[in-house]
């Protein structure tokens, strides 16, 4: 296949005629397709439906601890929940709060407590000076989006094969205490599908933090989320790695059951030393009386532990992984061949992360919707919605079924070829 960059100006302008006319076919289709977010598929939903039979009107609904998962109470979750995520997080369960059923919700809390009442004794944000965040990218959207709501000034991170640009982290994290937290997806990154090294994960344990109250939002949302049953990457707890180098408190994890049960139905959960937990408990017993308890019963007892969600796993990663292979030979046939773009190959997580020519990314996806495909607004996986180069998209091929993403994806290939010839004819 001929390389874009080495055809003439006439080629390309024939090329560009060529695409044209099948933009104009595809949008007489009236297609309606969608590649913008990382929900779980009707296919994958299925695979969780027996949970509801756990819970019926003859079923035993009290808990291990005794207490009766109808009524109100154990605001820190359930002993057979917390055992449950403890084993997905590699935490003691001693070291684990179950939440409610969104992860991004104890996200935003957690930066709202800081906000109003600090962390551990420690000033509230609302009250020091400014408050800065360290933002790898390209990263997910809605934990930016916190941060952004809350007022703090956003830098950006590079992303390297193994992880954020650790140089960068440290210099800013040891010497600039108004810097207070970094966004991090360590496994199955979204949306690059990047998994952190463990030199990286060392790194982060021996930051010494400027702040006393600069905190890891380590957000391991897709900590069981592979695509090949036999290749699980490897990366050292961050929590015991951190207590191992002295920082013990340095450290939020987070992780729910969105994308192992039901997307916004699973329960959530949250990991972190003694000291940060008590000062949780402070808050948290403030907000609620409880989660939803009967939800956490109803997900102990069908997950049962870490390794039946590993076989639960594997039925996911059967439906997924078609559809990433089938969106990366689209990508390699029709995009790479031709020397446009590139991308990482993911072996989990949800979504892949393409890196098109600069000056790309808007136009592809403005095209792509005249087309009716939908995808994630470029600029999304960016602090404030701002890509520099304009050139990554997220693409997300859970949702639609393999039908939807063939065609999904052979137009986003179409749609992308236009957008970089514009402006190598321009
Ligand atoms: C990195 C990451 N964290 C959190 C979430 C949301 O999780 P939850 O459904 O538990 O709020 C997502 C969903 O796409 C995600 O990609």
């Amino acid at each position: 296949m001929k390389k874009y960059s080495e055809m003439s100006k006439e080629e390309l302008l024939k090329e560009k005629e060529s695409l044209l006319h099948a933009l104009e076919e595809y949008k007489k289709m009236n297609l309606s397709l969608n590649m913008a977010r990382g929900k779980p598929s009707v296919a994958q939903l299925e695979l969780s439906m027996p949970m509801m039979d756990t819970l019926h009107s003859e079923a035993d609904m009290v808990c291990e601890d005794g207490s009766d998962c109808r009524n109100y109470g154990v605001p820190v979750g359930i002993p057979e929940a917390r055992r449950l995520m403890g084993s997905l997080m590699e935490d003691d369960p001693e070291n684990v709060f179950v939440f409610g059923n969104s992860s991004l919700n104890i996200m935003y809390d957690q930066v709202a407590r800081s906000y109003t009442h600090g962390i551990c004794g420690n000033p509230p944000f609302s009250k020091q000076e400014k408050i800065k965040w360290l933002c790898p990218v390209p990263g997910y959207d809605r934990h930016f989006k916190i941060t952004e709501y809350f007022g703090a000034e956003m830098i950006n991170i590079p992303m390297n094969a193994d992880g954020p640009d650790m140089d960068m982290v440290r210099d800013l994290v040891e010497n600039d205490p108004q810097v207070k937290g970094i966004w991090c997806v360590p496994k199955f990154s979204n949306p690059t599908g990047i998994v952190y090294s463990p030199e990286t994960v060392f790194a982060f344990a021996a930051l010494s933090p400027a702040a006393p109250d600069f905190r890891i939002y380590w957000d391991n949302a897709y900590c069981v989320h592979f695509l090949y049953d036999d290749d699980h990457p490897f990366i050292p707890e961050i929590l015991s790695e951190c207590e191992k180098a002295g920082h013990p408190d340095m450290v939020f994890k987070f992780a729910s059951c969105s994308k192992i049960t039901f997307g916004g139905s699973g329960i959530s959960a949250m990991a972190s030393s003694k000291n940060n937990l008590a000062d949780i408990k402070k808050t948290l017993t403030v907000q609620t009386i409880g989660h939803d308890k009967m939800n956490q019963l109803r997900h102990a007892r069908f997950l049962k532990d870490h390794d039946n969600v590993i076989e639960h796993m594997k039925k996911h990663a059967a439906i997924l992984r078609p559809k990433f292979e089938l969106l990366e030979a689209t990508l390699d046939n029709e995009l790479l061949s031709r020397g446009i773009g590139n991308y990482f190959k993911p072996k989990g997580g949800y979504f892949i992360a393409f890196e098109g020519p600069d000056n790309t990314a808007k136009e592809t996806v403005s095209l792509a919707s005249d087309c009716g495909v939908v995808l994630t607004g470029a600029g999304a996986p960016f602090p404030y919605g701002k890509d520099p180069d304009d050139k990554w998209i997220r693409l997300a091929p859970s949702f639609p079924t393999p039908e939807e993403l063939e065609k999904a994806s052979e137009i986003f290939a179409v749609c992308a070829r236009l957008a970089y010839l514009k402006t190598l004819t321009a």
